[in-house]
């Protein structure tokens, strides 16, 4: 069970960083940008490394997981690092049968369906994830200025993995859980926010300078399931991390119909795909919360005349949201050009803010 109290580390002195600065909602020097999946196959570098190394393998070698973490910092500028990591890490950590399978993503061995196989889930002890601590200990004083982002996967999203036994497209056998055995279900997502919060106090105790709680398949579901059977459970998470002082980004892909209640949850920063406008997004939080976002990662394959247009109108619509962290609406997708990652970074480097 996660530490009663924690034991944070004295902080690098990060308080003009331009990330930190815009996700308390205040004026940075400059528009920050980082991107979702910036360590990755988009760079030949992680490819060289991670050749040989399982992805599992490789979240768990301290050494590797610094050098990947810093690779997109070196190579574009951004203006926060994100811990090379996975959302299965933990679950992997506490004993449960789960790879990541290349091209596919996470498959678990023995998939969840019943209340027995709910009972059967190991509880995470903050020791099982050494390995990531370490990591964030050496990654600390590489990283100078620039904050490093800890994360977890939220405990709808790793549900889905559990239950469907791998990547869903329609998450029917999820869907069912919930309402078929509505207990079982909670059981599930009460021991997965146990496991998420253990996790993320760890690497808080460790020294990351914000966290993001990524919901990546949340917007599979209405807003009404949203609420009767996910947000008590990432609201367990968001609320059990708030004395650490950092900033808690929540995000989540197709979510603009839950963007309210997923800033109820108690999120600082709200992430949003590119389906919403920034500014629309920030009313349907209430207008006050920043937001992080919102470039098409496809629109990245476009010619440049386009990607520059696409980033100043998103940059314009931030600024009319109460703070704006500059970044993609999903992940890098792996045959992205890195230069045009560079890119994007200097024009938005190079904007007002
Ligand atoms: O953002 C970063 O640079 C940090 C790295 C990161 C990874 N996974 C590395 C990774 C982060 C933040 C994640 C989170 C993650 N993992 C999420 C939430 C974010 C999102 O994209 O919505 C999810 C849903 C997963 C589950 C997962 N792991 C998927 C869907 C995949 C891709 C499967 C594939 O091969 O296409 C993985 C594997 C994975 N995680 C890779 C990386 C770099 C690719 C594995 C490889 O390089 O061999």
């Amino acid at each position: 069970p996660p530490a009663a109290t924690l034991d944070v580390p004295p902080r690098r002195n990060l308080a003009t960083a331009p990330f930190l600065v815009a996700t308390r909602g205040g004026r940075p020097s400059r528009l920050p940008v980082w991107f979702m999946r910036q360590a990755g196959r988009s760079l030949p570098e992680y490819r060289a490394l991670r050749a040989d190394t399982g992805m599992l393998e490789a979240c768990l070698t301290p050494d590797l997981v610094c050098e990947i973490t810093l690779q997109p910092v070196r190579r574009h500028g951004v203006d926060a690092a994100i811990l090379f990591s996975d959302i299965v890490v933990p679950l992997a950590a506490a004993g449960v049968g789960v790879d990541i399978v290349p091209g596919t993503g996470p498959v678990v061995a023995h998939p969840v369906r019943t209340a027995a196989d709910v009972a059967r889930l190991p509880v995470l002890h903050p020791e099982q994830v050494a390995p990531v601590t370490e990591a964030i200990g050496l990654l600390l004083p590489e990283l100078g200025q620039t904050p490093l982002i800890g994360f977890a996967g939220a405990p709808f999203t790793l549900a889905s993995y559990l239950v469907e036994g791998g990547p869903s497209r329609h998450h029917e056998r999820t869907k069912a859980l919930m309402r078929s055995a509505p207990e079982a279900w909670h059981a599930l997502l009460a021991g997965l926010a146990e496991l998420t919060l253990t996790f993320l106090r760890a690497q808080v105790a460790a020294g990351v300078d914000a966290v993001q709680l990524f919901d990546s398949w949340a917007g599979a579901l209405s807003e009404r399931d949203y609420r009767e059977y996910v947000l008590p459970h990432s609201a367990a998470v968001l609320h059990g991390i708030a004395d650490a002082g950092v900033p808690r980004i929540h995000f989540g892909v197709g979510t603009g119909e839950l963007l309210g209640a997923m800033a109820e949850a108690g999120a600082d920063v709200i992430g949003v795909d590119w389906r919403v406008p920034l500014h629309v997004a920030a009313r349907r939080t209430g207008g006050t919360h920043p937001v992080q976002g919102n470039l098409d990662p496809a629109v990245l394959f476009a010619d440049q005349a386009s990607i520059d247009a696409d980033v100043r109108r998103i940059a314009d619509e931030g600024r009319r949201a109460p703070g704006h962290v500059f970044n993609l609406g999903h992940g890098v997708l792996p045959q992205t050009d890195p230069d045009a990652l560079t890119r994007v970074v200097e024009l938005v480097h190079s904007l007002r803010v």
